[in-house]
């Protein structure tokens, strides 16, 4: 990754101008609340100090041109007036994608040069791909004056990955990229897209592990987790699992696939955990926080069937040093990725040693630790 400074100068050394403007976006980890944003749930992710920056100035005539400097210093050019999918460079259909939906609201914009640099760990479920969104819809709000709010922002990152990038992600990820805050985490409802913020207790640290457990069929089984959820609503005669009950849940178990019931069951103790989790940290009740991460890890293993063996590893390994002092579990969309441990700063050190280890030998991968901070969205 690029510094603000070298990001600048590489900028007036590609395009022979200066950039107008330099923006960044941050990445996210999930606290609690996972896989209920597309089912209209509750969430509670913290904007991270990993995150995209984009130098960018604004041009006269309707070309994108876009470098992304992290891979080789990339270049992927394309007119305003025919967008279409790159099936060779990938990372380019953010940038298309994001361009068309805004083109959408914005029909008046006008082509803009882009550099891009960043340091949110791809693939590790941390957002990277939310983050770039929302970097890039900064820069073309700034630039041409578009006066973005953060909703908006996230609303139109979430288009482009649905509808032109090809994944059918929920509203979480754009969202607190856009309106994080700095210290805190937020509660966010997915169905009003309305939020709460509450600081994080000083004591506490976010400390955020990588499995680095190459992530498969992510995707695919993203997307069947959804159609599962959306056949237990149908079910169950709600508008999403948000309005489910419990109670209605064992009413139609019969009517129900097994692992159908799972996911719901999983969605709709998610949510309450999720409420709960938001009011044990107001309340500064840690031995709380610890159960209900607890409870959600298993929840994901067993219900939601979307942890894998070394992560669960992880898991157990971080709770038998931080017991009921602070709350481990895992983060995003599951099937590798990291885990989210929520502890006090004092013991960081104990739970790093554990994790150095223990866990290469357990598995022959090897761990990265990130200690973070909660940071301002882009949009805050
Ligand atoms: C991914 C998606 C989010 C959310 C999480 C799971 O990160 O992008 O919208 O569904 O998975 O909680």
């Amino acid at each position: 990754m690029l510094n603000r400074q070298e990001l600048q100068d590489a900028f007036l050394s590609h395009f022979g101008q200066p950039a107008a403007l330099t923006v960044h976006a941050p990445g996210r980890v999930n606290l609690i609340g996972e896989h209920t944003d597309y089912n209209g749930g509750f969430v509670f992710p913290a904007a991270i100090n990993f995150g995209t920056w984009i130098a960018a100035c604004k041009r006269s005539d309707n070309q994108v041109v876009a470098v992304a400097m992290d891979i080789n210093g990339n270049e992927n050019s394309f007119n305003l007036d025919d967008i279409q999918f790159d099936h060779n460079q990938s990372w380019a259909n953010y940038v298309r994608g994001v361009v068309k939906m805004l083109q959408q609201a914005y029909p008046d914009i006008n082509g803009m040069s882009l550099m891009i640099t960043g340091n949110v760990p791809q693939g590790a479920g941390l957002s990277s791909s939310a983050s770039f969104e929302i970097a890039l819809l900064r820069a073309f709000s700034d630039a041409y004056g578009l006066s973005l709010t953060g909703v908006e922002a996230a609303l139109l990152g979430q288009k482009a990955e649905n509808d032109f990038v090809g994944c059918s992600c929920g509203i979480m990820d754009q969202l607190v990229s856009a309106l994080g805050g700095e210290d805190q985490a937020m509660l966010l409802d997915c169905e009003a897209l309305t939020y709460r913020h509450t600081t994080l207790p000083d004591d506490l640290a976010i400390v955020i592990i990588n499995s680095n457990v190459k992530r498969g069929l992510v995707d695919s089984e993203y997307n069947i987790r959804r159609e599962q959820c959306e056949e237990a609503a149908g079910v169950l005669q709600v508008t999403s699992l948000r309005h489910a009950t419990l109670e209605q849940l064992e009413q139609h178990k019969p009517e129900l696939k097994n692992t159908v019931y799972q996911r719901a069951h999983h969605v709709i103790t998610e949510n309450a955990r999720t409420l709960a989790m938001f009011d044990a940290l107001e309340a500064g009740d840690i031995a709380k926080v610890s159960q209900v991460m607890a409870e959600s890890h298993v929840s994901m293993r067993d219900d939601f069937e979307i942890t894998v063996p070394q992560i669960d590893f992880l898991v157990e390994q971080i709770a038998q040093v931080v017991g009921d002092k602070g709350g481990v579990r895992m983060t995003g969309g599951g099937f590798g990725g990291c885990v989210v441990a929520l502890i006090p700063k004092k013991l960081v050190e104990k739970v790093s040693d554990t994790v150095n280890n223990f866990y290469h030998s357990h598995t022959g991968l090897t761990a990265a630790i990130y200690v973070c901070s909660a940071e301002r969205g882009a949009f805050a």
